[in-house]
């Protein structure tokens, strides 16, 4: 968090701390940023040697590979090949939090470790002026994983990536709590058949809306693509995670939803007390993250409706609580 001289490495954004974080990008190192999700833990996507340094603080599985975030629809189509249904999605969703898995151009410059020995690559556009500013000032494309150390809760403030990763960024451009609070949905549309790999805050259901056209659920997941194995859990507070419950057991903390909730004297945080899933999305990290700090060794977690962004958020809150390794 703070370097020898005492200093933050936390900045509000501005043009000029926009353009030294740009420089740090382009001298290989790593800048933690805002977007429309969640934080990014971004490096240039083309040095191998800054790739490999995201792993390395994230300490994350190196086959487990990373988003590239691009400026714009251009600077991804000079990285990989795009179907007109990928041009299509890219039209209607971009900027905006849908990732897309395209086959990567023999040309591309990207490291293969971003894209961990596959022959796709995942590629997003984000909805973040400060993201965008930083991608537009760098000139690169950038890939960050959420700005978390590998299978912790995803960061939503710049205070998680703080606490996370601290010195091992070069700086954390403090945008506020991101808006979704819930990473990309993604879609892997490198194939014939586009699959859901990610269900997130576009669901399949806008999509079809905006398309026509119905986007299976892949039969793995993003957090295992075929080539990795990852394990299952992820998103994982300290704390154990006990799903569906409708009442608080001795010792437990609460993470609610809706009006009606059980009785307890413990900590507690209402996701939405009005039942909104959007306002629930947003707040999930944040709310695991705090009950966590409250040092209660189980969270139990009321049912949330599997509808709509529900999906999402039941996805994230199973991977909280499946077994660790
Ligand atoms: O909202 C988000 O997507 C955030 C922000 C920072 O953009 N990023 C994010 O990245 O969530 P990360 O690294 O935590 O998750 C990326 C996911 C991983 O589950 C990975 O397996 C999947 O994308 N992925 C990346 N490349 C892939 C590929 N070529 N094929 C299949 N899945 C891939
Ligand atoms: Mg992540």
């Amino acid at each position: 968090m703070t370097d020898e001289t005492g200093a933050s490495n936390v900045r509000r954004p501005t043009p000029a701390t926009i353009s030294e974080a740009a420089e740090h990008l382009r001298g290989g190192r790593l800048v933690a940023f805002p977007t429309e999700t969640v934080y990014g833990l971004g490096a240039n996507a083309c040095d191998s040697r800054a790739v490999a340094r995201i792993y390395e603080a994230k300490g994350r599985p190196r086959f487990n590979p990373l988003i590239v975030h691009v400026a714009d629809v251009d600077a991804a189509r000079a990285l990989c090949v795009f179907s007109p249904f990928a041009l299509k999605l890219a039209g209607i969703f971009w900027p905006g939090p849908l990732t897309l898995v395209l086959r990567q151009r023999p040309d591309s410059p990207i490291s293969p470790l971003v894209s961990a020995g596959l022959d796709t690559i995942a590629v997003r556009m984000p909805d973040h002026p400060v993201a965008r500013q930083l991608l537009e000032a760098s000139g690169l494309p950038v890939a960050a994983p959420s700005a978390n150390r590998s299978g912790h809760v995803s960061a939503t403030r710049a205070e998680h990536v703080a606490s996370d990763l601290g010195s091992l960024v070069a700086m954390i451009l403090d945008g506020g709590p991101t808006v979704h609070g819930l990473e990309s949905t993604i879609v892997d549309a490198s194939a014939d058949e586009p699959e859901l790999l990610r269900p997130g805050a576009i669901t399949a259901d806008t999509i079809f809306a905006a398309t026509g056209r119905l986007i299976a659920r892949g039969a793995g997941n993003a957090e295992a693509p075929s080539a990795s194995g990852q394990l299952e859990s992820h998103y994982a507070p300290r704390a154990k995670v006990r799903l569906n419950a409708t009442e608080v057991r001795p010792g437990e903390a609460l993470l609610a939803f809706g009006g009606r909730t059980p009785p307890t004297a413990g900590p507690q945080i209402n996701l939405s007390a009005h039942g909104d899933l959007i306002e629930a999305g947003a707040n999930l990290f944040q709310a695991l993250r705090a009950l966590d700090a409250s040092g209660a060794s189980m969270i139990a977690v009321m049912p949330i409706p599997d509808e709509g962004l529900g999906e999402a958020i039941n996805d994230r809150l199973r991977r909280a609580a499946s077994p660790r390794s």
